[in-house]
């Protein structure tokens, strides 16, 4: 279950917009749609985000905790730590109008911080092996190739 509360209020500023990174509420579900359903490329990273309907992916990740940034009414960019007791999985997803803003990076920071307040071991993340934003990401925060080299790892 999400806390229904505001876990961390990073102001961030890009260009003339005031954005606000928190722990994502129910609440939110409705803007994570519309962000969802405007988001390209879809499918790309492995089937995610989903091409159609993303409520019933949305719904799954809702058991773990989710991240936003927010700016006004709308959310432009989303990351989810799916995790067991020892280890997480990360995803991050920033919207196409907002990329190369760092909203990427600051969102994966989040989750390796959410990861060491949950005493998690170790986390890891896996993508295309031609999602080279996403693979430079992990890279420029410590995580290194997995065997399969679309996987990233990270040992907390
Ligand atoms: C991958 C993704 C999350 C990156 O988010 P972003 O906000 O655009 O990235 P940032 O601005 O935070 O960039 C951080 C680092 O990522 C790498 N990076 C980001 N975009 C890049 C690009 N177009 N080319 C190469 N490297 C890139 C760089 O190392 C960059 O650091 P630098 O700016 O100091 O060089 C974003 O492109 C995205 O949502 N892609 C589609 C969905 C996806 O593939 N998600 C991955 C799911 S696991």
């Amino acid at each position: 279950m999400i806390a229904e509360e505001t876990i961390t209020a990073a102001a961030l500023e890009t260009s003339s917009l005031a954005l606000s990174l928190r722990l994502a509420t129910h609440d939110d579900r409705g803007a994570l749609i519309a962000m969802y359903l405007s988001f390209e490329p879809k499918g790309a990273c492995l089937g995610l985000p989903p091409r159609k309907e993303p409520q019933f992916w949305l719904e799954n990740l809702s058991a773990f905790p989710n991240f936003v940034v927010v700016a006004g009414e709308r959310i432009i960019a989303h990351a989810a730590l799916c995790s067991d007791a020892e280890s997480g999985e990360v995803a991050v997803f920033v919207h196409q109008d907002f990329r190369g803003k760092k909203l990427g990076k600051r969102l994966l920071v989040e989750l390796i911080a959410e990861a060491r307040r949950n005493g998690l071991k170790k986390i890891w993340g896996m993508t295309e092996l031609d999602n080279v934003p996403m693979l430079l990401l992990a890279r420029s925060l410590g995580f290194s190739p997995g065997a399969d080299p679309r996987e990233f790892f990270l040992t907390l």
